[in-house]
């Protein structure tokens, strides 16, 4: 069978992973990078990055940022060809880029890869798009050649960016949660690891209410909670006293219980945890 040719821009950590997987998958694959030399097997190299362009139907683009992909691209014939980013950026930046993209006659898709590059390639390793969905449909199953769980969320272009920060938004406060629970646990003699598999099945815990707070948050109604604002906010103290106890510094609950007394000031006490989302939409 015939595979859809590839060019791969960028061969930093992630766009070496990219590249390999395609060339993996038997799909000809050219290469280009600002600094040679990082060439993986089967692919070939291109000479600029116009070559690389001019070389493949479908380009893929991992670099650091949109400037860089703009910036690398910019000698480039566009024109006609299916232009992938797969960078870390902001909503509006995509927005940027595609109107980049498409005034140069490209179809745009943007893309975020949530993973890191050994896990590129494997069945449930999982990419989102948003933006042309013509492109999609025409490579979808190359681009399903980098993981298995890769979906296309809607044409607005931002779409992948917007999603990957409201998904990205979970990762700082759970993982402080967890450096917390060690400093508490190491500061009595035991290890870190000795939380791990506890604080892993409350994580799956956690995971398995988001589907009932997610239904609250999208009817608007919060009066049948099984867990209230008030059950958090009475929990409080027992932060305070736990965290002086063991001597750590809890600076960063300050903010989370601001909110909690807020929500509870405004008669929220009976409602689930869930109706926080109504204090985040309306700053204080
Ligand atoms: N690594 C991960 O775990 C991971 C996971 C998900 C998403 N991502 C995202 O994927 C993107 C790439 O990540 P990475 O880990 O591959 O980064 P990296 O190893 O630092 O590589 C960066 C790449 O961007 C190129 N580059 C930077 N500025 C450039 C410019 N002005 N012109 C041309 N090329 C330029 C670099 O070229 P040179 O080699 O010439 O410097 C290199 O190919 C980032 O947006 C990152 O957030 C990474």
């Amino acid at each position: 069978m015939n595979r859809t040719p590839v060019t791969v821009i960028g061969l930093g950590s992630m766009g070496r992973a990219l590249a390999e997987a395609f060339v993996a998958a038997g799909h000809p694959t050219t290469v280009w990078n600002r600094t040679p030399g990082k060439v993986p097997p089967g692919a070939v190299a291109a000479g600029s990055a116009a070559e690389a362009v001019a070389a493949s139907p479908l380009i893929v683009a991992c670099l650091s940022h949109y400037d860089a992909t703009t910036e690398a691209l910019a000698d480039a014939d566009l024109s006609g060809r299916s232009v992938v980013t797969l960078n870390s950026g902001t909503p509006s930046g995509a927005r940027r880029m595609g109107e980049w993209a498409v005034g140069r006659k490209a179809r745009f898709l943007d893309g975020a890869i949530k993973n890191v590059p050994a896990a590129v390639g494997a069945a449930d390793t999982q990419l989102y798009y948003s933006g042309d969905e013509s492109v999609y449909a025409e490579h979808e199953a190359t681009l399903r050649v980098l993981g298995g769980d890769t979906s296309l969320l809607g044409t607005d272009v931002d779409l992948a960016k917007l999603y990957e920060y409201a998904v990205g938004g979970t990762l700082l406060p759970a993982l402080l949660g967890f450096f917390q629970g060690a400093a508490l646990v190491t500061g009595r003699g035991r290890t870190a690891a000795s939380l791990v598999p506890h604080t892993a099945k409350w994580l799956d815990m956690i995971a398995s209410v988001l589907p009932t707070l997610a239904d609250e948050i999208d009817r608007g109604e919060y009066t049948d909670p099984q867990s209230s604002v008030g059950v958090f906010h009475d929990a409080v103290p027992y932060d305070h006293e736990v965290t002086a106890e063991a001597g750590l510094d809890v600076s960063w609950h300050q903010p989370m219980h601001d909110l909690l007394r807020r929500a509870v000031e405004e008669g929220r006490r009976d409602q689930s945890i869930a109706a926080l989302v109504e204090l985040l939409r309306e700053p204080a």
